[in-house]
């Protein structure tokens, strides 16, 4: 039974405040913090923010007194173990499709802390509580290595370039081919672009200062061959997070200007010379139909949906009927509950979706999306370079699950 529910204000990765909330039972305890982003998709569930004079408007005020009152009130003495039926709960009591009555940052802050507690409170690992005795597949990691667009100050367009160590035989040495390709990378980057090249950006990868899309791949690919692996080994994987690049006609890329068709042909340009296998958000957040197509011509690449599905069943059947793509990305403040998430995750899977669960770029010591990729069996996990503390809290948490799972867990293979 519930027995008490606390929020209160914290501070992310980013220096901006965030939601954390905890969740008391008799017997156990539960604590959670919101994700924030900075190239979010104009369809996400809403964020609340107090847009006052405290922290430049930044302040979650508003969100925390939700949770210590109406929230609150509303779930005191429920079931902990009931996750649906309280994220349901949650979901009437705001009223709204898009969560801006409570926020989307109280309602999953309450959310995750109720899923933590009630783990606790049985004693058993979260994500054996979120996904059964039969979560024991470890998912690929997708470091994000060198940093552009919206989360560095260099001119690539391109968000995220991201190295797959996905030819292992457990996430362990997985992690290990992440990061010994990483400092690969940096050694590379300084020596081409001098020290202040390997400076990192919001999610931990390099933001040296490069500008044209395939000066980067290049450094990625000679870092993996520098590392010892080979390109099955070690793929590429791209963010372009597009929206970010496109002015409402056309999208501005490597100094150039392009309609939809001229990116069409320059990512099949460099799906011909590099090894990438996945290309998250080629096109803005409304291009269906751009992405159907990519999807069709580059048939053996995981062309994933962010911004595009912002983890929304009603969008993801959308693109499902078009075969928009083949690939969700799933971050669970973009939906606002643990459960609205699993079901944006199981309509992936019935349909031949890959499943990438994803932090945000603004994050914060909670690791919740490690168990959550366990519990669901997906295929990879995107949450940044291999360093700074924010991210390597989720790879940490994923070695204690495959050390805790032992001999049962596998390494997805994709
Ligand atoms: P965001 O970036 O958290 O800033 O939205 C991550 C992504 O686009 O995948
Ligand atoms: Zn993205």
């Amino acid at each position: 039974k519930i027995e008490n529910i606390h929020a209160r204000e914290i501070i992310d990765s980013r220096g901006n405040p965030t939601v954390e909330v905890d969740v008391f039972t008799g017997n156990g305890f539960g604590r959670s913090s919101v994700p924030s982003g900075a190239s979010t998709g104009t369809n996400e569930a809403l964020e609340l923010r107090d847009k006052d004079e405290r922290y430049r408007g930044k302040g979650v005020i508003s969100a925390v007194d939700n949770v210590n009152n109406t929230i609150k009130n509303e779930l005191l003495g429920m079931d902990v173990r009931y996750q649906r039926q309280i994220d349901g709960l949650l979901i009437d009591l705001d009223g709204t499709d898009n969560k801006m009555n409570l926020g989307a940052n109280a309602i999953l802050g309450v959310s995750m802390a109720i899923a933590k507690a009630a783990a606790d409170s049985l004693n058993i690992p979260l994500y054996t509580h979120l996904g059964g005795t039969n979560s024991f597949n470890l998912p690929v990691p997708t470091m994000n290595v060198l940093n552009g667009g919206e989360h560095a100050g260099n001119k690539l367009a391109i968000q995220e370039f991201m190295i797959q160590p996905k030819e292992a035989g457990s996430f362990t040495e997985s992690m290990q081919m992440g990061v010994e390709t990483y400092h690969a990378l940096g050694k590379i980057l300084e020596s081409k672009y001098g020290p202040a090249a390997t400076n990192v950006g919001d999610e931990g990868g390099y933001a040296p200062p490069i500008d044209v899309t395939s000066d980067a791949l290049d450094c990625l690919v000679n870092a993996v061959e520098e590392a010892g692996y080979s390109e099955t080994d070690i793929t590429i994987g791209l963010d372009a997070a597009a929206s970010e690049f496109f002015d409402g006609n056309s999208y501005s890329i490597d100094g150039k200007v392009m309609d939809s068709s001229e990116l069409m042909d320059y990512y099949l340009e460099l799906l011909d010379t590099y090894p990438i296998l996945s290309i998250e958000d080629p096109f803005h957040e409304e291009a269906f139909e751009d992405f159907a197509e990519l999807t069709r011509e580059a048939w053996n690449t995981i062309i994933v949906g962010d911004d595009l599905f912002v983890t929304n069943v009603n969008r993801l059947s959308r693109g499902i009927e078009m075969d928009a793509a083949n690939g969700l990305l799933l971050k669970v403040n973009q939906i606002g509950t643990i459960s609205e998430s699993f079901d944006a995750a199981s309509m992936a899977n019935r349909n031949g979706y890959n499943v990438i669960v994803s932090h945000r770029s603004g994050e914060t010591e909670d690791s919740i999306i490690s168990d959550i990729s366990v519990a669901l069996g997906a295929d990879m996990i995107k949450t940044g370079a291999p360093a700074r503390s924010e991210r390597t809290s989720k790879y940490n948490q994923l070695l204690r699950i495959e050390e805790n799972l032992g001999d049962v867990s596998r390494f997805m293979q994709l």
